[in-house]
């Protein structure tokens, strides 16, 4: 039959059909190992049963009330799960449906609690260059995705400003030790606030760990200490965008327990829910929701299914299984182990010139040539070769181009879920080992 969905690579993908643990299965009864859980989504793997019990339960409970009325027992459940002990300071969560719900949310929330707090003229944001918050037009506008962005630039607001990433493996340079990178991109973000203004910087937005845009960059210690306290310097927020890094992924529930730092407001979103729902969210520091509670009383914002019910039971099961399972050590267990064979396998490949990540997100990126780090011509499409061979060896993973500046570059993430076993492990590294080979043989 012809399909009639608007696919977003175009062609006739093939159809999945089910999945069970680490596996998606295709109609024509092949068995994927689902390396990198689509976009690091897929964290408990597929066809849990806890989890589709509570969805099936909370859908014939009360699939829908109108959040401008009502709250539901799933979204104050989840809020309590996800905030226990208040991380950081986080007290409350907005719920929504996508992580780029979430940054939409994020960056008015922001502006909100200016107005609120009488700085109405803060009205900017500073973001970062090879970075990515989502592709609706205030989110897009705000991440440096320049792929993404090229088509709509016409239509992205003049709000954000992009500063450089830190990206030691691309742009540190031979003569500089990290300390010096870092003071030099502290010192531009230093320099964009004092060009915009000092007070008119309403906050500084970016990942974490950068996650689809470069292949899983970790900032350089140091890197984030100095955002944090230029930001406060300037009496201006700071949102971090955990979508992709959080939620347990890099071996601690949130990414930035260690950078030694928290931020004002964090954006989840993947492995929120795990897949088993749409659903992302704002956690929100105390400070905010105080400020909003003594002002106008509400968040001047909304969507018609946020904190949806059976979204949120979801969440609450996926959150729950981390939980009681103490998943979380298997994510640092299992990620050492990733890293380890990653690093056997490819760390004196001719074609790999860097294998980087944190706990179960990982990212190679290739090159040409090693010691120069040259890049493959970008027309050869390198990363969606390996992600040919890779699915051909019966692994999917995660593929993207242009990881130096929207159009150089190539690199691929794998995401295991956190119930991925040592042999797991190795048999995705095993597939990757050999649908690499095949890539650059061809
Ligand atoms: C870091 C980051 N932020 C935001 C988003 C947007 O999330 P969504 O695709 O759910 O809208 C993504 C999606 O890949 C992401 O990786």
């Amino acid at each position: 039959m012809t399909s009639r969905v608007l696919h977003r690579a175009g062609g006739a993908p093939p159809l999945a059909t089910g999945g069970e643990g680490i596996y998606l299965h295709l109609a024509d009864g092949t068995r994927i190992i689902d390396g990198s859980g689509g976009a690091a989504v897929a964290c408990l793997g597929h066809g849990n049963p806890r989890i589709a019990e509570a969805v099936g339960r909370q859908a014939a409970t009360m699939a829908y009330a109108h959040t401008g009325t009502f709250s539901s027992q799933p979204a104050e459940d989840l809020a309590h799960i996800v905030l226990d002990g208040e991380p950081g300071g986080l007290t409350h969560a907005y719920f929504c449906s996508s992580g780029s719900e979430g940054t939409e949310a994020a960056l008015k929330l922001a502006r909100q609690y200016f107005v609120e707090i009488g700085q109405s003229q803060r009205t900017h944001f500073i973001a970062r260059r090879q970075s990515y918050h989502g592709n609706t037009l205030g989110a897009l506008g705000a991440g440096g995705n320049m792929m993404r962005r090229a088509l709509y630039e016409p239509l992205l607001a003049p709000a954000f400003s992009l500063v450089s990433p830190c990206f030691a493996y691309r742009f540190k340079r031979n003569d500089q030790t990290d300390q010096q990178y870092v003071d030099h991109l502290a010192d531009e973000l230093e320099a964009q606030f004092q060009m915009l203004g000092s007070e008119s910087v309403i906050a500084f937005i970016a990942e974490p760990v950068v996650g689809a845009t470069t292949g899983c960059v970790a900032a350089l210690p140091g890197y984030f200490k100095r955002v944090r306290e230029i930001c406060d310097r300037h009496g201006a927020l700071l949102i971090l965008d955990e979508v992709m890094c959080g939620m347990g992924r890099t071996g601690t529930m949130h990414a930035w327990e260690q950078e030694g730092i928290t931020p004002d407001l964090q954006v989840v979103a993947k492995g929120l829910g795990g897949g088993y729902q749409p659903i992302g969210g704002v956690l929100i520091n105390g400070t905010i929701v105080d400020a909003l509670n003594v002002g106008s009383g509400g968040f001047m914002h909304g969507h018609t299914y946020q904190a949806h019910p059976v979204a949120c039971a979801a969440a609450l099961e996926v959150q729950r299984i981390i939980r009681d399972d103490n998943l979380l050590d298997n994510v640092r267990a299992m990620g050492t182990r990733l890293e380890s064979a990653l690093i056997e396998r490819f760390g004196n490949h001719h074609n790999v010139g860097d294998v980087r990540g944190r706990g179960l997100f990982w990212a190679l990126e290739f090159v040409a040539d090693r010691a120069t780090k040259q890049v493959f011509d970008p027309k050869l499409k390198i990363n969606e070769r390996v992600k040919r061979e890779a699915l051909a060896r019966g692994l999917a993973i995660y593929p993207m181009g242009g990881t130096i500046d929207g159009t150089r570059g190539d690199h691929v993430i794998v995401a295991p879920p956190y119930i991925a076993t040592a042999s797991d492990i190795d048999t995705i590294v095993d597939r990757l080992g050999a649908a690499v080979d095949a890539a650059l043989a061809g």
